[in-house]
């Protein structure tokens, strides 16, 4: 029996290098094996909870998908489709929405998060800004989970407990119902991070990351803003304690990275270092971001695609989802 790995990616617009290196390049290494089965989809209703601009939405969707096939998904081997073309998704969602117990919920870290955050702002209302579906944003993606009956989940630390919240639900819900029919899944945890242009961790969110695919020009201009200290050209530097030198090394080899280090020690100057920095990521994406830019150009190449993973998808839902009525007693007629 073949695993089947499941992974669902936020569309919030072009992904950076952090994406990249943590999250994409593992993710499509995991669907080379070919005991894998692997599902990966654009969790476009999820980014609903705080995007509420169509037109920025629709792009973004696009833009993911299009950046994940110019890294080289191959869509003959993973089946990548839209969440909102599965509607099943939704019929679930609200089935396992009557096995969660709401607080566990009110326990989610995000959510809290948010409370917080209101709290610290000095707002009266603490659940100010937060609608249901951010509080609910556990139980789909429970869904998204549970119906392709995933092995693993791969997923950066901070969606651990949310796979800990599926896994809780799948187990109530085969209790309830005396049945083993959804799998709890276990959690990848992906390790792989990547620096900023401030040495903090790159997100987005802090504005400290390097986009995926941008203009040679601008990826020039970017690397420039890297933090580095103040030593001279030719003073001897630890490669570890720079900001450069992490990321050359999640993309050189291993002899590049090497090199690199036997020059730090010696000495280098930083504008020499950004610039081997600029060439090592313009040998590793430059193929790539012709690729996506011709996908940007053709939304109907990306669509067709999209479609054609939500038919095989939907396939493999609707015969969990007989099962599931079945058991709950909402058979169908
Ligand atoms: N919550 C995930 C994130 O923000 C995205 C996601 C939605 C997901 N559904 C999923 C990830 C199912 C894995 C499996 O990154």
């Amino acid at each position: 029996m073949s695993r089947i790995i499941l992974t669902g990616i936020k569309p919030t617009g072009m992904p950076h290098l952090g994406n990249y290196i943590g999250a994409i390049q593992p993710a499509l290494e995991l669907t080379k094996d070919s005991s894998v089965t692997s599902y990966l989809f654009v969790a476009d209703y999820h980014s609903l909870t705080t995007v509420h601009d169509a037109e920025a939405l629709s792009r973004m969707i696009h833009q993911v998908s299009a950046a994940w096939l110019a890294c080289g998904l191959d869509p003959k081997k993973t089946i990548m489709y839209r969440q909102s073309d599965i509607p099943e998704l939704f019929e679930l969602n609200w089935i396992l929405s009557c096995m969660t117990p709401k607080g566990l919920m009110n326990r989610g870290h995000s959510y809290k998060a948010l409370i917080q955050a209101n709290r610290e702002a000095g707002r009266r209302n603490t659940e100010s800004g937060i609608n249901m579906g951010i509080y609910n944003y556990p139980v789909l993606m429970s869904a998204d989970i549970l119906l392709f009956s995933t092995d693993e989940v791969p997923v950066s630390e901070d969606q651990e407990q949310h796979l800990e919240i599926t896994r809780d639900i799948a187990v109530k819900f085969n209790h309830t119902f005396n049945t083993d029919i959804l799998k709890p899944p276990k959690t990848l945890v992906k390790t792989k991070l990547l620096p900023g242009l401030d040495g903090e961790k790159m997100s987005k969110s802090k504005g400290n990351h390097i986009p995926l695919f941008c203009s040679s020009k601008e990826l020039k201009k970017i690397i420039m803003k890297i933090k580095t200290d103040s030593s001279s050209p030719s003073e001897p530097k630890d490669p570890e304690k720079s900001i450069l030198f992490s990321i050359y090394k999640a993309f050189g080899s291993t002899e590049q990275t090497k090199a690199l280090a036997d020059k730090y020690r010696r000495g280098i100057g930083w504008g020499e270092v950004k610039e081997f920095l600029y060439l090592l990521l313009e040998e590793h994406l430059s193929e790539k971001r012709k690729v996506y830019e011709s996908l940007m150009n053709n939304p109907n190449t990306v669509n067709s695609i999209l479609k054609e993973g939500a038919k095989k998808a939907r396939e493999k839902a609707q015969t969990l989802m007989s099962q599931i009525r079945k058991t709950i007693g909402i058979d169908s007629l």
